[in-house]
């Protein structure tokens, strides 16, 4: 069996010390790749790295808030500096923001939801694409979400911002098909990590009403779509969105 193993490579994974972003880690570390996690929380992605680096895997954390500018452009030129190259990009950071009907939403709840879970893909993605052009060859994996497709009620911010990165995926796939780049997103269902205690439970039961494997799905499963897009497994796949929500969608 060929094709999955990530040895000479090196990725950058975003919100690299959440419930998905270690899944991801691990699972290329042990793939052969050399990690670089980036994450606003900068002690739990330390212990992340730690916890890769005990099992003798090659990881540095970097800190950093990915929807800032400044803070992407200094992440990747110290993951360059770091490693070299950037052979796989995972945009995965996100977060829910507040749940609420759209008239109870503020402005600076939507903002933040945008700039964290969309804006962020534009900066990762602008900052590391000249260097896989340069060298003709990369690839990006973003972390959508079931609720790009569908649109969850009270989580209007959350389900555009989803949605504008399976957009952002097509779009960005097709402009540098010819570079030797493949785009890829996953839209993940409802999936058993912290993000979900954002949540009210209600919520988190109406959701896995609609799953028709009847269970929330793993981080290691996530993974599993991710590394199969950033391999060479999937050497004919681009702009597209995979999804890993138990039969939930169906287009
Ligand atoms: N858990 C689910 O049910 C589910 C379902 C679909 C999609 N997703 C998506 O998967 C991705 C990972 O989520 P998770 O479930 O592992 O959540 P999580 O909360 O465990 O992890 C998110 C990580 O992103 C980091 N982060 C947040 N804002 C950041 C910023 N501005 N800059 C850098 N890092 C930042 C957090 O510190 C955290 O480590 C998210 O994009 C999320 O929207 C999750």
């Amino acid at each position: 069996m060929s094709g999955f193993g990530l040895h000479d490579r090196v990725a950058l994974i975003t919100g690299g010390a959440g419930g998905i972003g270690v899944a991801i880690a691990r699972r290329f570390a042990a793939a052969g790749a050399r990690i670089a996690l980036a994450d606003v929380n900068r002690d739990a992605a330390r212990e992340a790295a730690a916890q890769l680096a005990k099992a003798g895997h090659r990881a540095i954390a970097f800190s950093g808030d990915v929807s800032q500018s400044v803070d992407v452009e200094a992440l990747v030129r110290d993951v360059l500096k770091n490693f070299g190259q950037i052979d796989i990009l995972v945009n995965n950071a996100g977060l829910m923001g507040r749940v609420a009907p759209l008239w109870e939403l503020e402005e600076k709840d939507w903002r933040r939801v945008i700039d964290v879970d969309l804006t962020s893909v534009f900066l990762v993605s602008r900052a590391v694409i000249p260097h896989m052009r340069a060298r003709r060859s990369g690839c990006i994996v973003s972390v959508a979400s079931i609720a790009g497709k569908e649109g969850t009620p009270r989580l209007i911010p959350y389900s555009v911002a989803k949605g504008g990165i399976i957009a952002f995926t097509k779009a960005l796939g097709k402009e540098v098909v010819g570079d030797g780049i493949r785009v890829n997103c996953v839209a993940p269902g409802v999936v058993e990590t912290p993000l979900l205690d954002q949540l009210p439970p209600d919520a988190t039961q109406v959701m896995l009403s609609k799953v028709p494997m009847g269970r929330f799905g793993t981080p290691d499963e996530v993974a599993a779509a991710v590394h199969f897009l950033a391999s060479d497994a999937a050497s004919f796949i681009t702009a597209q969105c995979l999804d890993c929500s138990g039969g939930r969608a169906t287009y």
